[in-house]
Order: C-alpha cells, then sequence, then structure tokens
C-alpha cells in the first residue's frame, strides 16, 4: 500500500470584468483577428482596482471546499502558486489562511511563473506522501494585468486575472497505475533562458517592472519542452499517450497546444481548452482549467490527466493523475 494524492474538490474564480480583443484595437496598432490568428485569445478577464490575488485565491479556494464538502478547518496546508502576490511579503497563501479563518496548519507561495501549477502540486504531492501533510489546497492565482506595459502589443493582448484551487487528500492505493491520484510529476528549469520571459524590476531592484517577452523564442521552447516533459511524466507513472483522456495544458497560445497535443498524437477532444475566454492567467491556468474541466462534465473520475507548463526561467514540467 501507498499514499496517493487524491482530488477531492475543484474551484474557481475570475473576476468580473471581461475585456474582449476589439478593446485593445482602441488604444494599440492590433486587431481582434491578429490576436485570434496567432494566440487564439477572444477575452481575459482583468481584476477590479483593488481585487488582489490573495482575495481571488481565497475565492477559488472557498469554491474547492465547496466541492469537496469541506471546511477550512479541515485544510492543514495551503499553497499558493503566483509570481504575483499582493505584498513582497507575507506570502499570499498566508493572506489566504487568516482570510479563510483558519489558525491550523501551514502556507506558503511557490514562484515558477507559468509553470508555478505544476511545481505546486509536486510540493503538495510530495508533503502527502511523505505525511507531511494530509489535505492540502492548492492554489494557481494571479493579477497579471498589474505587471503588462499597455504600450507593448506584443505582450499586453495576451494575459488575463483569475485563479483555481484544488483540494488534494492522502488516500491508499495499491502503488499502481490504476490508483486515483498523482502517479508522476516531472520538473524542469534552465536559467540560462531568463532574458526570453522576465519582468524588468522587483524588490532588489527598487520597482515593479513590466512583462517582458521574446514570443517567438519561448514558442519554439514551449512546443519542444511540453511534449518532452509529458511523456517523462506518463514514462514515471509507467503509462503512454495512449492511456492519456485528458490534457490540460496551461493555455498561453493555441497553437501551442495544438502542436503539442499533436507531437503527443493525441487529438484535440482530448484537450481542456480555455484559452479563448482566460487569456494566459500564468500559474492559475491549469487549476481554471480543471474547474472549468470538471464544470463542463469533460473530466470524469477515473480519468488520466496530464498536465504541462512552461514559463519564465524557463521553468516547465508536467503531472500525471487519474482523477
Ligand atoms: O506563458 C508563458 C509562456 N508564454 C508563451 O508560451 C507565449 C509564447 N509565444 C506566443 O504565444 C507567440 O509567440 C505570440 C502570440 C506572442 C506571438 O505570435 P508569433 O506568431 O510568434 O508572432 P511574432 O512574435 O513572430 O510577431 C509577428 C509579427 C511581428 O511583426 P513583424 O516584425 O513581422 O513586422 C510583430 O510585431 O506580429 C507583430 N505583432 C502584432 N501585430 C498585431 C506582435 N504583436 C502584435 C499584435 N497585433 N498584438
Amino acid at each position: 500500500m501507498v499514499t496517493r494524492a487524491v482530488v477531492t474538490g475543484t474551484g474557481h474564480y475570475l473576476p468580473e470584468r471581461v475585456v474582449e480583443n476589439a478593446e485593445f484595437e482602441k488604444s494599440l496598432d492590433t486587431t481582434d483577428e491578429w490576436i485570434r490568428a496567432r494566440s487564439g485569445i477572444e477575452r481575459r478577464h482583468f481584476a477590479a482596482e483593488g481585487e488582489t490575488t490573495s482575495q481571488m485565491a481565497a475565492n477559488a479556494a472557498r469554491a474547492a471546499l465547496d466541492d469537496a464538502g469541506l471546511t477550512p478547518a479541515d485544510i492543514d496546508t495551503i499553497i499558493v502558486a503566483t509570481s504575483t502576490a499582493d505584498l513582497t511579503f507575507p506570502s499570499a497563501a498566508t493572506m489566504v489562511q487568516a482570510e479563510l479563518g483558519m489558525q491550523n496548519g501551514f502556507a506558503f507561495d511557490v514562484q515558477a511563473v507559468c509553470a508555478g501549477f505544476a511545481f505546486a502540486l509536486a510540493n503538495a504531492n510530495a508533503l502527502i506522501i511523505s505525511g507531511q501533510a494530509n489535505r492540502v489546497m492548492v492554489i494557481g492565482a494571479e493579477t497579471f494585468s498589474r505587471i503588462m506595459d499597455w504600450t507593448d502589443r506584443s505582450t499586453c493582448v495576451l494575459f488575463g486575472d483569475g485563479a483555481g484551487a484544488l483540494v488534494l487528500e492522502g488516500q491508499e492505493g495499491a502503488g499502481t497505475s490504476a490508483d486515483r491520484g498523482i502517479l508522476s510529476t516531472d520538473l524542469n528549469s534552465d536559467g540560462r533562458y531568463k532574458d526570453l520571459l522576465y519582468v524588468d524590476g522587483g524588490v532588489s531592484t527598487q520597482s515593479t517592472g513590466h512583462l517582458r517577452m521574446q514570443g517567438n523564442k519561448v514558442f519554439r521552447h514551449a512546443v519542444e519542452k511540453l511534449a518532452k516533459t509529458a511523456h517523462t511524466a506518463l514514462d514515471k507513472a509507467g503509462l503512454t499517450a495512449d492511456d492519456v483522456d485528458w490534457i490540460v495544458p496551461h493555455q498561453a497560445n493555441i497553437r501551442i497546444i495544438q502542436g503539442t497535443a499533436q507531437k503527443m498524437g493525441l487529438p484535440m477532444d482530448k484537450v481542456v481548452v480555455t484559452v479563448q475566454d482566460h487569456g494566459n492567467t500564468s500559474a492559475a491556468s491549469i487549476p481554471l482549467a480543471l474547474s472549468v474541466g470538471r464544470a463542463r462534465g469533460q473530466i470524469k473520475e477515473g480519468d488520466v490527466v496530464v498536465t504541462e507548463a512552461i514559463g519564465g526561467g524557463l521553468a516547465w514540467g508536467a503531472v500525471v493523475l487519474r482523477w
């Protein structure tokens, strides 16, 4: 018998304000057609003035608790994947802990940019299988609208805000790939690629900064590295692409999503796609897509789900789980 980290609840939160591509035509030399054709994005949500990452994260967490039939007191760990926490410190996760009225357990943030949710899931899995935690709330939450350069048409049309959450719980499994729960993880990073995607400010450089991206270079790394990490994670789980029911990819660009599915030999009807409605929400995109995929009735108990993501660092990874 082994302990497996099993998903028992999902939830998400999207800020009220929806911005259609056409909005950008008023202030930038861009078109709805270009944005749709090059990225697949049609609209995105932006946080209201004063609305913070931790507030959105707490809303997603409440929805996941409801879905799991749990209360905050049942959770012993909160991990928030984010690159846009409210404050330099404390962590967004401890702010969520307070917001939920929890006085128990421990909470911390994970920062691996758009790959953050894969890194957070791997951390949650490690805590659960080593017996250090039993019920972990794993959240991805971002307010990337705060770090956009609104004069840079090559980046500001791509990103959005939002939050998604999963409850993971330790349950006994047989130690085979037929078990429910996280079956494998594969994490990678290569800091030599810093200049491809970064924010040109931070605490020790005394500014907040704006996101800078060499999109076409990131694109090339994405298609190659995402298919590879997904295959590696499947290998570790003792599964092949034929066993996959759903790919739930990071939602950055429909062409990256299609290219990765094609490299894996999987049809698009096995892919959960939300990029058209959310844009790129960085670490929030996978939990948002998982929660929306559940709500649409796409992902069902027993399904093999592969999540994969890449972002600033570069950092990238994949997680294979049986729902
Ligand atoms: O989440 C983290 C990971 N991030 C990603 O995965 C993003 C990866 N990259 C991408 O999604 C794509 O590279 C983009 C959507 C960012 C860009 O698509 P692309 O097909 O790679 O276009 P490009 O960067 O090669 O630019 C093509 C042209 C350029 O014009 P010239 O130099 O050919 O005259 C750009 O200036 O498109 C121009 N362009 C735009 N035109 C209209 C760039 N942004 C826009 C825009 N509207 N918003």
